[in-house]
């Protein structure tokens, strides 16, 4: 694929299915995440990756954040919750690895971070593999920080949903670059 048709196509897709991208096509997934431009070169990120009844025990430990949180812990949120990693075979976990720099403040490490899970987003495309960045309130919770083993100075900020795509993907309508740029 040219890089070209997966900058400007790139699209989510939420409805994944088995397989999992295989080996091959998980070390292009990573090495991609791995040229995300790094100021400093602080590789201010690691991941991790969840899949077969390990996203069980993540979608107990997401059921288990929900009742911490007290309020809506329906039975209802409890399942939603439990449910949530079994949407795709695989799951990444992209963890931000922010450390005191002289030069390059937390927000530069934890956009480098960001700029890697993208890479991963891109080159699933590119493979034709479907992905969706999903991280949602859950995942900036404590409980799952701690049962997930984020250390010091480590942030999730993101699960990526890995699979093969349940339909055809969509072509996405662009934008109108002029609503976004301006000459200053
Ligand atoms: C940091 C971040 C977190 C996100 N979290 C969620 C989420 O929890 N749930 C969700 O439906 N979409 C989430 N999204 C948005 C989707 O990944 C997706 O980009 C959006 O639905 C637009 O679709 P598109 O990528 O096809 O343009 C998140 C995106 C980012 C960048």
């Amino acid at each position: 694929m040219e890089a070209l048709d997966a900058l400007l196509n790139r699209v989510s897709i939420p409805r994944l299915e088995a397989p999992a991208p295989s080996a091959e096509q998980r070390e292009i997934l990573f090495q991609a995440a791995l040229r995300a431009p790094d100021h400093g070169q602080l590789r201010p990120w690691r991941f991790l990756t969840v899949e077969g009844e390990r996203r069980e025990q993540l979608g107990e430990v997401l059921a288990e954040a929900v009742a911490l949180k007290g309020g809506e812990a329906n039975p209802a949120a409890l399942d939603k919750a439990r449910a949530m990693p079994l949407r795709a075979p695989l799951v990444v976990v992209v963890i931000a690895r922010l450390q005191e720099h002289p030069k390059v403040p937390k927000h530069e490490q934890l956009q480098a971070a960001a700029c890697a899970a993208h890479g991963i987003l891109l080159a699933a495309y590119a493979q034709g593999i479907g992905a969706v960045w999903r991280t949602g309130e859950l995942g900036y919770t404590e409980h799952v920080a701690k049962a997930l083993g984020l250390g010091e100075g480590e942030e999730l900020i993101a699960f990526l949903y890995l699979g093969t795509p349940m339909k055809a993907t969509r072509v996405p309508e662009p934008l109108p670059t002029a609503d976004f740029v301006q000459a200053w």
